[in-house]
């Protein structure tokens, strides 16, 4: 049996970001909650290569940070000389590689995997992906002789008139086989932008007489770079588009796609309804007939069936079981978890608070490290004190406990299944199930004060 070819990836994503502003590396831009860079990764892992390489420059730490999870080797590109001169910079990293050697650009983030694979499937030296552009803009062309031969790559900026009209364009993606690319790459003259250009290596290749394949792809979509804020907006809107459209033809109903922002790592199911301004974010899952938005933001949470969200929640790391409601305002903060039934009301926050069955709080609360037991109703303004300004304490409210508007439950503290407690109190020990807990001072009436105070200060 003939031995399967070794692949490895090569992500270029050291570059400036000139063009982006250039304040932060681009690699780290948000789409739909995840960076950039972690869509080219994605790709790249699809294909299951036996080492992913990435080269990092600016911003190296936060970008370095991205690649944990795809277990990639980072290799870092001191000085910024070019695409030619960051591909060179993997070299070390893939010492006694021997096989293909597919190169991506960091700042792609509509690629997909399987998109790729005609190139890895090359016996070429080399093989270049191009496509065809209507305005190709600032992408490098494909230059091709009177017999339409592949003769070079040429950057945009130094096209002559005439070949400005070409519309054949570098997508920036290569198969080079190592180790025979690396002295190419090693004898890259400087450009007259000072810069080591990757897109000279074919061209060379080519001239002497060296097997370069033109891989033609239908559609240069899937290849779009991020070099200025409006390609940025294009890609994350034809992103947001394609999810968009696959949910709705699996069943799910977004009353304004423009305005609905998911990511594709999260799990909506038929029938779920989702209003206009609503971001679902991360790895969220949302249940069938559940209802969010509008202006709903939901990251890394779930939402059980028949849930609904309303307006201005914000939601992050949290679970909703099923028939719930939420909102309009409310904050869940992670760790939180509420259950069926209950309903969580206007500027009402919870931190890392499990809320039980069918509870209510309806109004201007604050729950943090607490466990709310069943059928527990928590009135306007109660807030758990559960911080000393060195640590946190738990509150625990036993089934059906009443606590009345305006209170403070100072943790760490005990309320018993049951109990009740009496409205603007503030509550430093446990009270038993069954009791009622007050601690607010008894109300005096003063009889004939006002009419005394009016005489006084006439
Ligand atoms: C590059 C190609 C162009 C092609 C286009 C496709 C070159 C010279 N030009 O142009 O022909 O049509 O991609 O998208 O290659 N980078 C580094 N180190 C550097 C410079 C860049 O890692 O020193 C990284 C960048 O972070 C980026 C990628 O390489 O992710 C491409 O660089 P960019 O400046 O965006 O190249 P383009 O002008 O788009
Ligand atoms: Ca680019």
């Amino acid at each position: 049996m003939k031995e399967k070819k070794q692949l490895a990836v090569v992500i270029l994503a050291a570059g400036e970001s000139t063009r982006m502003g250039g304040v932060r590396s681009k690699a780290l831009l948000q789409l739909l909650g995840k960076p950039l860079l972690s869509y080219v990764l994605n790709a790249a892992v699809s294909l299951k290569p036996q080492k992913v390489v990435v080269v990092v420059g600016k911003d190296k730490e936060k970008v370095t940070s991205i690649t944990r999870e795809y277990n990639a080797h980072v290799v870092v590109q001191e000085k910024r000389l070019g695409t030619g001169h960051a591909f060179l910079t993997a070299r070390d990293a893939l010492k006694g590689f021997q096989g293909t050697v597919l190169v991506l650009m960091g700042d792609t983030p509509l690629l997909k995997g399987s998109l790729l694979r005609r190139l890895v499937r090359t016996s070429a030296l080399c093989a270049v992906a191009s496509a065809h552009l209507d305005s190709p803009g600032h992408y490098g062309r494909i230059i091709r002789d009177a017999d339409d031969s592949f003769v070079e790559i040429k950057e945009a900026r130094h096209l002559s008139p005439k070949e400005q009209n070409i519309k054949e364009v570098n997508t920036g993606v290569y198969a080079f086989q190592a180790p025979e690319v690396w002295p190419f790459l090693e004898k890259l003259k400087l450009s007259s932008t000072s810069e080591y250009y990757l897109t000279d290596v074919p061209g060379i290749m080519a001239s002497q007489g060296l097997k370069v394949e033109v891989i033609k792809f239908s559609s240069m979509i899937p290849f779009s770079g991020v070099n200025t804020p409006a390609d940025f907006h294009f890609c994350l809107t034809t992103l947001q588009r394609e999810i968009n459209e696959q949910l709705m033809n699996r069943g799910v109903i977004i009353h304004h796609p423009e305005s609905t922002w998911i990511s594709p790592d999260a799990r909506v199911e038929k029938g779920v309804e989702i209003f206009p301004y609503t971001f679902i974010l991360g790895k969220s899952k949302i249940s069938a007939g559940a209802i969010i938005g509008p202006h709903v933001y939901v990251e890394n949470s779930s939402i059980g069936a028949f849930t609904q969200i309303l307006a201005f929640t914000h939601l992050e790391g949290v679970r909703i079981g099923r028939e719930c409601l939420i909102g309009p305002y409310a904050r869940l903060r992670p760790g939180t978890r509420v259950d069926s039934g209950a309903r969580v009301g206007n500027f009402v926050e919870m931190k890392n608070t499990t809320f039980g069955q069918g509870s209510k709080a309806n109004h201007l609360t604050y729950l943090g490290d607490a466990t709310v037991g069943k059928g527990v109703n928590v009135g306007a303004g109660v807030i758990t004190c559960n911080y000393d300004g060195v640590k946190k304490h738990p509150t625990f409210i036993g089934d059906g406990a009443f606590i009345g508007s305006d209170c403070q439950l100072v943790a760490p503290v005990k309320i018993g299944q049951g109990a009740y407690i009496g409205a603007g109190s503030t509550i430093t020990k446990d009270v038993p199930p069954g009791a009622l807990g007050i601690s607010r001072a008894p109300q005096k009436n003063i009889e004939g004060y006002a009419r005394k105070k009016r005489k006084k200060g006439s």
